[in-house]
């Protein structure tokens, strides 16, 4: 017996910039191949439409992806025409805060030990995931200058964490472990929150309290703490004793590139901001890489595979499932993009999924 089958979901299409706009069509094949019954609406939101008309998100923009969908699938954001990256931080950031979409996962897989630069790593070897706190710390862009362009000139940058945020990322990151299994099939059971609290002592006491606080009520979950820059040099010097990471918004960030790292590159790494219970939109953990774009030289797998989240979240388990193998056979056949050294374009790879997801 499987879980009933979802009804016809809305999914809300933003391919954005560079990349974006060669790896999200590719993913929307792939979905269409996986039979998923969904209904797809594209938005023109990006640099293109900004340059047009000074418009990055319409009036309205983020209540109707919350009203009239069922999740959100992102390209990325950020182009070099707009000096000021605005559109990116009121289109991405702006989905992230205004949505509420308070925890980004970001699941960190190797599908082949070939595409790990560490020495003599399995897949088995790095099978973890950051949950990263999404609408908090520096991101909110508190503070201000003064005296900007003088010598005397002071820019402050302010890093707010409340009690509220803190609390429910924590907690997200325990049940998170009582959902999900590992790539051995048992449940994820570690939870390792990472802060810079020996330097940062004000947010570092609140994240530090509230992780004891709410351990307390997950008996069967182990719980770990690291500093920020030792994690940084453990997850290189051996990434197997990671499970579950929970971190700040900056930190999250900057881990989950050099996670990508150890996946291949960031090409393959995939990424959901997830509010439960609200339209939730998924991302690849990429940006816009415009020196590669629009030379069919992208590397779709970590935009298919944000796909296969997305459908996964929506209730598709078989579609997704389906997906995942496919991309994990693409890989092992060498039907990739010359970032993880095969020889395709972005399309011919795309192609490649969903003619083998269309198979089964
Ligand atoms: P980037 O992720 O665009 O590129 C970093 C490096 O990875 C580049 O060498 C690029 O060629 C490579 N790369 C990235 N994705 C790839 C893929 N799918 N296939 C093959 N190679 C890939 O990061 P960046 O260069 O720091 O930023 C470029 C722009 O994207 C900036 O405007 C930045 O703000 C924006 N950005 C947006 C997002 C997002 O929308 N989620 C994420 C990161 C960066
Ligand atoms: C990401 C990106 C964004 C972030 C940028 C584009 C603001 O790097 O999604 O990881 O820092 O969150
Ligand atoms: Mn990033």
């Amino acid at each position: 017996m499987g879980s009933p089958k979802p009804s016809k979901k809305r999914i809300a299409i933003i391919p954005g910039d560079g990349i974006g706009q060669e790896v999200i069509p590719q993913a929307l094949k792939v979905i269409r191949a996986s039979g998923a019954d969904v209904i797809t609406t594209e938005f023109d939101w990006g640099a293109d439409r900004y340059l047009r008309d000074g418009t990055t998100v319409p009036a309205d923009g983020f209540a109707t992806l919350g009203r009239d969908f069922d999740a959100i699938l992102a390209g990325a954001f950020g182009d070099p025409r707009v000096k000021t990256n605005i559109h990116a931080k009121e289109i991405l950031l702006g989905m992230r805060f205004k949505m509420d979409l308070y925890a980004n996962v970001r699941p960190v897989r190797l599908l082949d030990a070939a595409l790990c630069p560490l020495k003599g790593v399995e897949p088995k070897d790095v099978d973890f995931v950051v949950i990263r706190e999404n609408t908090e710390g520096v991101y909110t862009d508190s503070g201000g200058v003064f005296k900007q362009g003088t010598p005397d000139e002071i820019a402050i940058q302010e890093d707010i964490n409340t009690s509220k945020g803190v609390e429910r990322i924590i907690r997200y990151a325990f049940e998170y472990c009582e959902r999900h299994t590992k790539l051995d099939g048992t449940l994820r059971s570690r939870v390792l929150m990472c802060d810079k609290s020996n330097a940062m002592t004000h947010a570092g006491g609140l994240w530090q309290r509230m992780f004891k606080e709410i351990s307390a009520e997950y008996p069967k979950i182990s719980t770990q703490h690291m500093y920020v820059d030792a994690l940084c040099m453990q997850m290189v010097r051996d990434p197997r004793p990671f499970d579950v990471i929970v971190t700040n918004n900056m930190f999250g960030d900057i881990i989950t590139d050099l996670a990508a790292g150890l996946q291949g590159g960031l090409g393959m790494a995939a990424s959901g901001n997830i509010h439960p219970g609200k339209t939730s939109m998924f991302e690849p953990v990429h940006g816009s890489a415009p020196p590669i774009a629009g030379k069919n030289l992208a590397n779709p797998f970590g935009a298919i595979l944000t796909a296969a989240m997305m459908l996964g979240h929506l209730g598709f388990t078989r579609e997704s499932d389906r997906i995942e193998a496919a991309v994990l056979e693409g890989v092992r056949q060498g039907k990739t993009t010359q970032d993880i050294g095969g020889t395709l374009g972005t399309r011919e790879v795309g192609d490649w999924v969903a003619e083998r997801v269309g198979q089964h």
